[in-house]
């Protein structure tokens, strides 16, 4: 388990969080690029979603729940198709994927990006169009790839020399033409401000540019003669920033494109260039807008084209985290407030609330950082430092590291995280036996269940005995 910060008072700043948090001048304050855009505090203080508010949310569907602005997401889901106007938009289901939101994705015109049997069985179940499905995975099992034939999914992006061999024995038991990408790790690695470009690609995924497994995976799917080959795929990392990792990507994966050329004779007329865009989950977060990502990766696509001598490729891109992770905040209730003297003199509030790592596990496994703010009313307390942890039976079970909250939160009261609609919900796990929290979509007024809440009854059910 990492160790979290509990250092000495930071000199300059005055307290000892980390050096990027301000106290507020207001903490009743919601940060615009924080929260969905139908989120406000109404005059009685209270946050209130699409005209709903959460007092109201927690009496009816109980805490921890996920508050999802199905608006917000529309609107991000639209942004991004229209910024992508000669693109396709894969939105990354590992995100979260529930059939709602698969349909919802289905309505606004994005394609879906599945990567294990299970998400396609959502993605199919929702009446997805599965011409419109693409699957990833670094280990597809036959029945997973034989079902994604089966239902003529649009792409497959393989991943492996043994990947291929399974899919030229599909394609003559089912006598289908499976439609192909090729997954190059181009050995760029991607996170936040920063990415690493190696010479060679330590990781399970995909096949390795420097040492000529990509073209040969390519020499492979050509000679089968069974595949149709659309192009390559590179998805380079995560809560990325800045869009220089991508050219660094682009052009090697382009170059890439020109040897194909050049050996077989063949231009590839799809260039899928991943997800990763990042979000902002603290004040010190800054993310472009899906059209100022759109009109760089363009630029980068036709600048490398063009030296290259290849005609513009198709582009495609798979957001998941950039479309999902601001439309949704977990609702939870304080359970317990404890303060913690610190060696400086200063103090840590512990502000304990009804779930934890089980809801969000990426503060524990990522480091990630985290706001809150008090929901349920306004205070005109002053600010303290508080660490938001959750009710597991672990001293990491931390959910925001650091956030200045009012002086006299006390337990009843409504917190809210934001940006927790990627990777939260779809990484939630039992721990402890607690029961995964429900999706709650609220729009115009008014809210419905689209993920229900696990029970004891559950639990139990899948414990034999
Ligand atoms: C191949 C691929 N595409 C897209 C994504 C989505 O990334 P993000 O949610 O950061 O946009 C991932 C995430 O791991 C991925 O592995």
């Amino acid at each position: 388990m990492r160790a979290h910060e509990a250092g000495a008072l930071h000199a300059d700043i005055g307290h000892p969080g980390p050096a990027w948090l301000r106290e507020p001048a207001d903490v009743n304050q919601l940060l615009p690029q924080l929260w969905p855009r139908n989120v406000s505090r109404g005059a009685d203080g209270v946050l209130q979603v699409a005209g709903v508010d959460v007092v109201t949310l927690a009496a009816e569907y109980g805490t921890p729940a996920y508050i999802f602005d199905e608006d917000d997401f529309r609107t991000r889901c639209r942004q991004y198709r229209d910024a992508f106007d000669n693109a396709d938009v894969f939105y990354a289901g590992k995100a979260f994927l529930c059939r709602a939101v698969a349909q919802i994705v289905a309505e606004e015109g994005l394609s879906l990006d599945v990567c294990t049997g299970g998400e396609l069985a959502v993605a199919l179940a929702a009446g997805f169009p599965p011409e419109r499905i693409g699957l990833h995975g670094n280990n597809k099992s036959l029945s997973e790839l034989t079902r994604a034939l089966q239902a003529g999914v649009g792409r497959i992006i393989v991943d492996s020399f043994d990947e291929i061999d399974r899919l030229v024995a599909l394609a003559s038991d089912l006598d289908v033409t499976p439609r192909v990408m090729v997954r190059v790790t181009v050995g760029v690695e991607a996170h936040t401000h920063e990415y690493i470009a190696t010479a060679h690609e330590d990781q399970k995924f995909g096949f390795s540019l420097a040492s000529g497994a990509a073209e040969e995976a390519v020499r492979r799917i050509l000679r089968a003669g069974c595949f149709h080959l659309l192009g390559l795929h590179s998805h380079i990392g995560s809560q990325i920033f800045d869009t220089s990792a991508f050219e660094v990507a682009a052009r090697r994966v382009l170059g890439l494109a020109a040897r194909i050329r050049d050996e077989h004779d063949i231009e590839l007329p799809e260039l899928d260039l991943g997800g990763g865009f990042g979000i902002a989950y603290t004040s010190q977060d800054d993310p472009a807008s899906p059209y100022e990502i759109a009109e760089q990766l363009e630029k980068i696509v036709a600048h490398e084209c063009a030296a290259y001598d290849l005609p513009l490729p198709r582009l495609s891109v798979e957001p998941g985290r950039a479309i999902v992770g601001p439309s949704m905040f977990t609702l939870y209730e304080v359970g317990t407030v404890k303060e913690i003297t610190l060696d400086a003199g200063a103090t840590r509030h512990y502000v304990s609330v009804d779930g934890g790592m089980s809801d969000n596990i990426r503060t524990a496994l990522y480091d990630a950082s985290y706001s809150a703010t008090l929901a349920s009313r306004r205070s005109s307390a002053r600010a303290i430092l508080a660490r938001v942890v959750g009710k597991h039976c672990e001293a990491g079970d931390v959910l925001v590291k650091d956030e200045f909250l009012p002086a006299d939160i006390a337990p009843g009261d409504l917190l809210a995280v934001p940006g927790t609609g990627a990777y939260c919900r779809s990484l939630a796990s039992n721990y402890n036996h607690v029961p995964r929290p429900p999706v709650v979509a609220v729009r115009d007024g008014g809210a419905r269940l689209i993920v229900r809440r696990e029970t004891e009854d559950d639990l139990l059910r899948l414990d034999v005995g």
